[in-house]
């Protein structure tokens, strides 16, 4: 009943963020099975990558690395499968965070003073740079796995060290507080924005999977205008880092009303709290439809 053909749908994996995509993916299958789709779970934990050959087409919900990372993109281009979601060099360049930001800033993009760090930087210099409260991470991780904020002089060394379990890249950025939104991105739409009230002091991990109290606000607030405007740039900061298919961008509002582009997410969650899902919804997509059109807008580079 679909043109599909066979389709893998790719999760699991041994990324940090495993449980998440475990998650993505098994709900992604049940939709796509749901609708007639031949479709087959693959977790490449389990299974060499050989085996996807006979498939044809892919639907990637693998988050963070690898999966998200541009690595799963170049075995799928090798193969000449189909993917969902962006190609080799958008996966790679969204995974990373601090060049993510070179490129937004490079196009002219609003984006939130940053500086990276290492073993030896003084990080009572960056303390004073950016500014308290500031946010620290790892450049190249997600799910704000190893990310924490900073409010005490003094605290940075500690919170670098956290972040470097994760990653050898770290940066830290100047905190921007006056409200986080997200933008989802559908094919050569950008659609309706979605504001995030964390119950906890930022949208961590806990906040993002495990709570029930995280306030999800769509239509987000903003004016009519002021919406339009970021939902356009959103869509351009997703074109600039070569983005195609579906993802999602994310950005901070600072109090006096200024937005700042803080990241863009390849492969984004499809679990029930999911925001890509959430977005699709405010425009009649329910998520098996949602489901359909990215595995539609599936292709290579
Ligand atoms: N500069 C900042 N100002 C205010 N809050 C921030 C800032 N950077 C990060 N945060 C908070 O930390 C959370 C996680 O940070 P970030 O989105 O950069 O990484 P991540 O969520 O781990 O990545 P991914 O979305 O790819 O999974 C954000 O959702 C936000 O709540
Ligand atoms: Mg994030």
């Amino acid at each position: 009943m679909s043109d599909f053909g066979k389709v893998a749908v790719l999760f699991g994996g041994t990324s940090a963020e495993r449980e998440v995509s475990l998650n993505s993916g098994s709900r992604v299958l049940a939709a796509l099975q749901g609708q007639g789709i031949d479709a087959q779970a693959f977790d490449p934990a389990e299974r060499p990558w050989a085996e996807l050959k006979g498939y044809d087409r892919v639907f990637i919900a693998l988050h963070g690395r690898p999966g998200e990372d541009g690595t799963v993109q170049g075995v799928l281009e090798l193969m000449g499968i189909p993917y969902t979601g962006p190609g080799v060099l958008a996966s790679a360049l969204g995974m990373d965070k601090f060049r993510t930001k070179l490129m937004w800033q490079a196009a002219g993009l609003p984006v939130p003073a940053y500086a990276l760090l290492t073993a030896d930087s003084d990080f009572g210099d960056v303390e004073e740079a950016l500014g308290l409260p500031l946010f620290v991470k790892p450049a190249r991780e997600g799910s704000s796995i190893g990310v924490s904020k900073v409010c005490a002089r003094g605290d940075l060394r500690t919170a670098y060290l956290e972040a470097a379990r994760h990653d050898s890249l770290v940066m830290a950025e100047q905190g921007v507080l006056g409200g986080e939104y997200t933008v989802g991105i559908l094919g050569d739409e950008a659609l309706p924005i979605i504001k995030i009230e964390p119950a906890t002091d930022f949208y961590d991990y806990e906040a993002k999977y495990l709570r029930n109290d995280t306030r999800y606000l769509c239509p987000c607030g903003l004016s009519a205008e002021k919406e339009a405007q970021i939902r356009q740039q959103a869509l351009e900061a997703f074109r600039v880092v070569g983005g195609r298919g579906w993802g999602r961008v994310d950005f901070l509002m600072d109090e006096a009303g200024r937005h700042y582009f803080l990241e863009v997410n390849t492969s984004p969650g499809m679990t029930d709290h999911s925001l890509v899902p959430m977005a699709a919804r405010a425009v009649g997509l329910d998520y098996p439809a949602l489901v359909r059109r990215v595995l539609e807008l599936a292709g290579n580079d």
